[in-house]
């Protein structure tokens, strides 16, 4: 896996398309095409004390609205920080999506100390989500946060 290649594919495509929908659209393509592991991406969008599911590509999940504090994705909204999480099955917060989910990685979309969303993206294989994949997908959520429109 070339994370540079990807990261700079990221960047390249972002930058020529219109901010909101469309890029959260065009990234979870993106991460969805070029990383086998990744079995499921999403991103959320932070509207008041919720999670809302936006773009997505993988199995629809039942959780589309998720409060913060709750979940993986609830907890990284919460403490700000990325979550990465090598076995769901052994962390009591996870909410499932699919059975064969083994491994998770949240990155909050920041603006200033603000959270205005994040991506998510599930594995089914166990602690699929090492430093590359948290460097190149915490450099895009910064690529986001620059592209963002107020819902
Ligand atoms: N597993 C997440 C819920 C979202 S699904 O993975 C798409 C969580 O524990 O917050």
């Amino acid at each position: 896996m070339d994370y540079t290649a990807v990261e700079q594919e990221l960047r390249r495509e972002l930058a020529r398309t219109a901010p909101g929908t469309p890029a959260m659209t065009r990234a979870v393509e993106i991460l969805k095409a070029r990383v086998p592991d990744y079995t499921w991406v999403g991103i959320y969008q932070l509207f008041g004390n919720e999670l809302v599911l936006g773009p997505f590509l993988g199995k629809p999940s039942p959780h589309t609205h998720i409060p913060v504090g709750r979940g993986i994705c609830g907890a990284a909204a919460a403490d700000k920080e990325t979550i990465v999480v090598d076995d769901v099955n052994e962390d009591s917060r996870y909410l499932a999506c699919s059975i064969e989910t083994r491994s998770e990685i949240v990155v909050p979309i920041m603006r200033g100390c603000d959270v205005l969303g994040e991506i998510d993206i599930d594995s089914d294989r166990r602690a699929a989500f090492g430093e590359d994949d948290r460097r190149m997908l915490e450099a895009l959520a910064s690529v986001l946060s620059e592209k963002w429109t107020a819902a």
